[in-house]
């Protein structure tokens, strides 16, 4: 599977390579902290496009900005008095890192990042060979590099087996250290709402402007009002099923049982259940080892895209509740099987 695309290993002479084509108006998936990105600069509505193209996405999905520090985030966005004390704050205390803020944009942004929206998402991130070529090409858009709708993407090699054939660079930062993808905030209307649970939590950004903000439910259907927020999202090819207790339940409604066509999924390897399952050990998983939840997100799009090349025709997994990055691992689980 896949093909077509270089994968460079990161060097001081790939990272140039990588600036000169960015600059030249082409698109190359780059490593960040969260997951890999399809990037192209901001000021270029060729390159812009191709990001879209390559992903199969539709146009009505706005992009997010990448930008190296508050001041070059500030030059794309209309923001004063109270707010930006408390943009400043949350900045002060996440920023580089998973992060996303929508803002009221300004005039100069591209209608083709922000699908004709009057907000921008921008986040600072905090990967060092990102960050490098920042530095050099100025912003850069970037959405997850993985076909639209499927899991994204946490390693180089991940990237080639999905969009190998679309695009024809890919630089090799290494597996990502967070796996999902950022946090984003909604500065923009009266009240703060998270648009998308990450690994910078809704408790985490309360207590820093000491207030609440709200976390929003996916929708259903593909309002362009609220992009981003499709319920079904980040989909494997194999049917996922989600427990939170036992997998018994699900396969009893599923009309389904232990057997060599279903794979099992835990959050915690230390918290598995002892009966039952032992036969099947070669179709057990787990995303942890003692149930921490940012191993478990560093763990679960590549765990996905694994059992998704198996032979399983059902996978059943156990998602955590909606507590601290539990809420992202949440989401994430919950978006992949509403397609089934
Ligand atoms: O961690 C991340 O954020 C990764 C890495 C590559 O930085 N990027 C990423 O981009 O996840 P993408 O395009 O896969 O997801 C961006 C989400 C989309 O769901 C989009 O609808 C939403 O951000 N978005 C972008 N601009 C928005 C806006 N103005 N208002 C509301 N949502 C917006
Ligand atoms: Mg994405």
């Amino acid at each position: 599977m896949g093909g077509g695309a270089r994968i460079l290993e990161a060097t001081p002479e790939s990272i140039r390579e990588v600036v000169d084509i960015l600059l030249a108006g082409e698109v190359v998936a780059l490593p960040t902290e969260t997951v890999y990105g399809l990037a192209a600069v901001i000021n270029d509505g060729g390159a812009l496009r191709k990001i879209f193209q390559a992903k199969g996405r539709p146009s009505y999905d706005p992009l997010i900005i990448h930008a190296l520090d508050l001041s070059g985030l500030l030059d794309l966005v209309e923001v004063g008095g109270v707010l930006l004390d408390k943009l400043r704050r949350l900045c002060d205390a996440f920023c580089p890192g998973p992060l996303t803020f929508v803002l009221r944009k300004r005039k100069a942004v591209s209608d083709i990042i922000t699908a004709g929206k009057k907000t921008v998402a921008i986040r600072i991130p905090s990967h060092p060979i990102f960050r490098e070529i920042l530095r050099r090409t100025g912003p850069l858009a970037a959405p997850s590099a993985n076909p639209f709708g499927y899991v994204s993407p946490t390693c180089a090699e991940h990237v080639r087996i999905s969009m190998g054939e679309k695009i024809s660079h890919i630089l090799d930062g290494g597996p990502c250290e967070i796996g999902v993808e950022s946090t984003i905030l909604d500065l923009s209307g009266r009240r703060f709402t998270i648009l998308r649970p990450g690994a910078i939590t809704a408790e985490m950004v309360s207590e820093v402007l000491g207030e609440g903000v709200e976390l929003l439910r996916p929708v259903a259907s593909t309002d362009p009002a609220a992009p981003g927020m499709l319920r079904q999202h980040y989909s494997p090819h194999t049917k996922l099923r989600l427990f939170r207790r036992s997998a018994e339940e699900v396969l009893l409604n599923f009309g389904k049982d232990f057997g060599k066509n279903v794979a099992i999924v835990y959050l915690s390897r230390n918290h598995m259940p002892l009966s039952g399952e032992g036969k099947w050990a070669k179709n057990i998983f787990w995303l942890s080892e003692g149930g921490d939840w940012n191993e478990v997100a560093r763990n679960i799009f590549a765990l996905l895209r694994r059992l998704d090349g198996m032979q399983f025709d059902l996978i059943c997994c156990q998602v955590p509740e909606k507590i601290g990055v539990g809420a992202a691992i949440n989401d994430r689980l919950s978006r992949a099987a509403a397609k089934f």
